[in-house]
């Protein structure tokens, strides 16, 4: 059992108002429906970042390899490298002197994309972590002399709240060298509708996602819910750029979980937090960087001006 997951769950349950973290979405099922979303027509992130790297692709490795330089290039939360094999192949065809090192806590995701990026593109020297991301990160710092280059695509950063983002991104640019770079996917404030439409699909694949939760803590610690007891609800606040996400009982009810010995009380349409996907504007992203220690270099984005990402530089 994962001791961390369980006392999440019994913390979260146990509060008020109640939460469960997003990051417990990515069992073998949530890892399988997320890349259902991201196949879906309303989810514009996947693709706007493609257009982003795929249009900027010579540009960004002039600016990795700052005249010819050797460098790593760092992945947090590579996934299936989809978006990521864009600047792999390219840079790969241009002969370019660089490793690829996704980092990942996950070992079977890991293996995944090693054996996929074998298949597609041989002749990559790929260097796969499997720890954590900063411990990770500290160990290149002390043993590599290439310059590190990190991404963090994906929009990943939005599921974290400003305080928790801050202090990740400065937690990361402690384990970096002056002039090490950063690139970070952004999704941007737009039409409040298509944003909420992105994480309320009509056919119900993010419903499913979120509602895969509590078949989580049915599977590995022995939880009671019957998810039909529960709704997705989504709502977008175009202030504070925050899209969040809640599981609602929708009836009174009582949940046992086996492996934490507790039973929980839920009252009638009572919610459980358990996502928040902020969206941005250029000055909340300047401050993201300017509070973490970084200088933004330069913005990408897409031509419909959804998405952006911000080359950050280690200052
Ligand atoms: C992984 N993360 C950036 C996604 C997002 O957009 O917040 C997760 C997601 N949740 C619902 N749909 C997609």
């Amino acid at each position: 059992m994962d001791q961390q997951f369980a006392k999440d769950v019994a913390e979260g349950l146990s509060a008020s108002p109640k939460k469960l973290s997003s990051k417990y979405f990515y069992d073998e099922e949530g890892d399988r429906i997320f890349q259902a979303i991201m196949a879906m027509p309303e989810y514009y992130l996947t693709r706007s970042e493609f257009e982003i790297l795929e249009t900027n692709k010579k540009l960004l490795l002039d600016l990795f390899r700052n005249g010819s330089g050797r460098f790593n290039l760092i992945e947090f939360g590579a996934g299936d490298g989809l978006k990521t094999k864009i600047l792999l192949r390219y840079f790969t065809e241009q002969g370019t002197d660089f490793q690829y090192i996704p980092i990942d806590i996950s070992g079977n995701v890991l293996n995944l994309l090693v054996s996929d990026l074998e298949q597609a593109l041989p002749e990559l020297q790929v260097e796969p972590m499997q720890d954590d991301y900063f411990k990770a990160l500290s160990r290149l710092k002390e043993t590599s002399d290439r310059r590190n280059v990190v991404l963090f695509l994906g929009s990943n950063i939005g599921n974290f709240n400003e305080a928790q983002a801050i202090s990740f991104l400065t937690k990361l640019g402690e384990n970096l060298s002056k002039g090490d770079i950063l690139l970070v996917g952004f999704d941007l404030k737009k039409d409040p509708e298509r944003i909420r439409d992105a994480y309320n699909d009509k056919t119900g694949i993010t419903r499913a996602f979120n509602l895969n939760l509590l078949n989580r803590i049915n599977k590995e610690l022995g939880g009671e819910f019957n998810p039909d007891k529960f709704q997705h609800y989504q709502m977008y606040d175009p202030v504070s750029g925050e899209a969040r996400s809640f599981l609602i009982s929708r009836q009174q009810q009582e949940v046992k979980i086996k492996a934490l010995e507790q039973s929980f009380r839920f009252e009638a349409w009572e919610p459980v937090h358990v996502e928040i996907s902020r969206k941005y504007d250029i000055p909340a992203i300047e401050k993201y960087a300017k509070e973490s220690g970084f200088a933004v270099k330069q913005y990408f984005y897409d031509c419909r001006h959804f998405y952006v990402n911000a080359l950050f530089q280690k200052k």
